[in-house]
């Protein structure tokens, strides 16, 4: 590879080495507000690295790869990316979804799913993971990664990783991975999007850059500057954070690529002119110019007047070469575009067996009294709300290539698994808003919030009707798509009014209400948990997500879904998450202590803690056993315990292993998690769990940023979400 790219190098003039730097759009999936101009042209003229944006399929991307090589001088092949998020076509949950499967296995099969529909459509490289650590719901984009567990979204990363690229980058189905965004954009303060970041290193180091860590460490081949400052200095321009850390620290020798024209954008945060922030970006150690063509247009001009060298100008022309190598760009530069295996693989039905297995592994089970689900596939079901019937709202956001017609509702879901035997009466009963203002901002990539030309009344007395016909109420409420992602956040979380009210009237009908709940964040729900029989977090589920509902709902599949994200009761208490530290002055739940850590008007503890979630059937844990009680650093202590499925299904549990170092010589958090296994029971089954503990997985950053153990007691706490555990402790020594 390395003599290859010298020899091509030799060959390049300054502006087409520049050229590779550049990564434009043609603008066919909107992802961003600038679309770039003269592309084929730019392309002839070698002075384009990559296209992004292309959903329309192979024969589009191959006439883009053809300009490249018979019209540019060097016939350099172009890199084809786009932003595969959750799935390509074949749509998943969100990813906030999926990392309540809490299974490694099925994360990475829905990734190597994409990357097979994604290669046959002529794509190198998805814009995924997504590794953003957030513990603030009020962030849009907190659907679009794995929660707030750095420890659990770790593993997520690699699984990613590895679906996508698989063992061979260079084979027809691997794509490039590309992790983002890089680094800490989930810190944006208030929840409020592109905000501003500030933290201290041992947070950053402990709780926001291990993800991204471990993508690199499983071979990532690119990384996405984020839009975000660090320690006053925008990611992208930041040259401790793309080269200090990146690659001295963690050895990452892939390509780095900026987000949507955020090179551009650091003039706003007052960084300079293009000019200046595009040498800062150089200089930081960015490769790639996404869409604001500042690399284009300044570093030539830059680079006479001695403000980039020649040096950093190759070494980022070089990364792209040897990105596209890596690829097997040069060996056939149209390996992954495949209309037969396009038309033969996207959607597929064992893709769609797969997306419809993989969402119903994702839902969460929130409250279930009486056990009033499963639902019987006989009697009347009312099935309202807003969500019941939209084919439209499945996917979620971030499915730039998916064909929302193509999804499956919750409607049609429930008639398929449900059969003859049950009566299914469908009612719309309210609007996801009735605030046009809101529905228009919601809206820039379709009707997702569709306003009724019915009353608000007409709507609401038709579900009334439908109410009082049946046994069980099924209300499919929440957001609509794009009321999470991008510029997306929302300073009231909770379900819109709209909905609110008609949710109010059938709780009032006496009927046992049944919330099926699209959300892209962890909502509140304080009034719903109160007032409603049952609650399932369904997400956005993607391609087959009425399916996946059915299934889950008629009791086809018993879920097994937890949280990854605490559900803040309001949003005054956010940021809220399971793995805080202690203070000087804890509260212990009780009462309300003046002058401890607490708040007059709420308590402190979320509505539904990080790892929560029901199942038809329950579990019982033994107390714990452990192998000794004191190891020493060259010792494993093992933990275990008998898990019982005391209910009367079989189902699967996720037994959740957690620490807490309780003296440190830096203060630390209550509980960390650091382990889990997924354990399949048939019901009246006991198994042993066992988990395995060193010193490594008590490790974390001190004040020196060394990443240390300290001897001394810790406990350990084991169960089926973090707040319900048993525990017990033991202790390290020093020798
Ligand atoms: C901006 C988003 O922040 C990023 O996640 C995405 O990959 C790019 N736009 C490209 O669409």
């Amino acid at each position: 590879m390395n003599a290859f790219v010298t020899s091509l190098m030799s060959k390049m003039t300054l502006e087409e080495k520049i050229g590779q730097l550049n990564l434009v759009t043609p603008g066919g999936a909107v992802t961003g507000a600038v679309v770039s101009k003269d592309v084929d042209e730019k392309i002839r003229k070698g002075l384009v690295g990559g296209l992004f944006g292309i959903t329309t399929g192979p024969e589009i991307v191959r006439k883009a790869q053809e300009i490249a090589i018979n019209n540019s001088r060097l016939h350099i092949p172009l890199i084809f990316g786009l932003d595969v998020i959750h799935g390509h076509k074949t749509l998943f949950p969100i990813p906030l979804g999926i990392s309540c499967t809490w299974d490694m296995d099925l994360i990475q099969k829905s990734a190597r799913v994409a990357a097979t529909e994604a290669s046959a459509d002529g794509l190198d490289w998805a814009f995924s993971p997504m590794v953003d650590i957030a513990r603030d719901p009020r962030w849009g984009r907190i659907s679009e990664g794995s929660g707030e567990d750095a420890y659990l979204g770790s593993q997520i990363a690699r699984a990613m990783v590895k679906g996508y690229q698989g063992n061979d980058l260079s084979k027809y189905d691997a794509i490039m991975a590309c992790v983002k965004h890089f680094a800490l954009y989930g810190g944006a303060e208030a929840g409020r999007e592109y905000n501003t970041v500030d933290m201290s290193r041992i947070r950053m180091y402990q709780d926001y850059l291990p993800p991204y860590k471990a993508a690199v460490d499983a071979g990532v081949g690119s990384v996405m500057s984020s839009f975000n400052e660090i320690d006053g200095i925008p990611a992208t321009g930041n040259r401790w954070l793309l080269t200090d850390l990146l690659r001295k620290q963690w050895k990452f020798n892939g390509l780095v690529v900026s987000d949507y024209t955020s090179v551009n954008e650091m003039t706003a945060h007052g960084m300079g002119d293009l000019q200046a922030v595009s040498a800062l970006a150089l200089h930081a150690g960015l490769d790639m110019d996404m869409v604001g063509e500042g690399f284009l247009t300044t570093l030539q001009k830059s680079l006479k007047e001695g403000k980039v060298t020649l040096a950093e100008i190759e070494q980022a022309c070089r990364r792209i070469l040897e990105a596209k190598y890596k690829l097997g760009l040069f060996a056939d530069p149209y390996r992954r575009m495949n209309a037969e295996r396009a038309a033969k693989e996207i959607l597929s039905d064992q893709h769609r067996k797969t997306a419809r297995e993989v969402a119903a592994h994702s839902f969460v089970l929130l409250k279930n009294v009486n056990q009033v689900l499963p639902l019987r596939k006989s009697g009347t079901i009312a099935l309202v709300g807003p969500l019941a019937d939209s084919k439209r709202n499945m996917l979620g956001t971030w499915s730039v290539a998916g064909d929302w017609n193509k999804s499956v509702s919750v409607l049609e879901g429930m008639k398929d698994v449900a059969g003859a035997g049950a009566n299914i009466i469908y009612a719309k009963g309210a609007n996801l808003s009735d605030d046009t203002t809101f529905a228009k901002r919601v809206n820039v990539f379709g009707t997702e919030i569709d306003i009724d030309k019915r009353s608000p009344a007409d709507m609401l007395q038709e579900a009334l009707d439908a109410a009082s016909k049946a046994d069980v109420v099924v209300a499919v409420v929440g957001e609509a798509a794009d009321m999470t992602g991008e510029s997306s956040s929302r300073s009231d979380i909770g379900i819109p009014e709209s909905q609110e009210t008609l949710l109010k009237a059938l709780v009032k009908t006496g009927k046992p209400v049944v919330i099926v709940l699209f959300n892209g964040r962890p909502m509140t729900l304080v009034w719903e948990n109160d007032q409603a029989t049952a609650i399932l977090d369904a997400w956005f589920g993607g391609t087959e997500a009425g399916h996946a509902i059915a299934d889950v709902l008629f009791g086809d599949y018993v879920p097994s879904g937890k949280l990854t994200t605490s559900f803040p009761r309001n949003t005054g208490q956010i940021p809220i998450y399971y793995n805080h530290k202690n203070t000087g002055r804890p509260y212990d739940g009780t009462g309300f202590p003046k002058f401890k850590s607490n708040y007059l008007d709420v308590s402190n503890d979320p509505l539904y803690p990080f790892g929560f979630g029901l199942s038809y059937t329950s579990f019982s844990y033994s107390d714990l056993s452990l192998s000794q009680k004191n190891i020493s650093p060259n010792q494993k202590l093992s933990v275990k315990l008998t898990v019982t499925n005391t209910g009367n299904y079989d189902g699967e549990e996720t037994v959740q292993l957690y620490t807490r170092d309780l003296v440190g010589s830096i203060a630390r958090p209550v509980k960390e998690l650091k382990g889990f296994q997924k354990v399949f029971l048939k019901k009246g089954e006991s198994k042993e769990v066992t988990f395995t503990l060193g010193v490594d997985d008590l490790r974390f950053y001190n004040n020196d940023l060394k990443y240390i153990y300290e001897p001394g007691d810790f406990k350990v706490f084991v169960g089926g979400n973090s707040r319900d555990v048993k525990e017990a402790g033991f202790t390290v020594s020093a020798k």
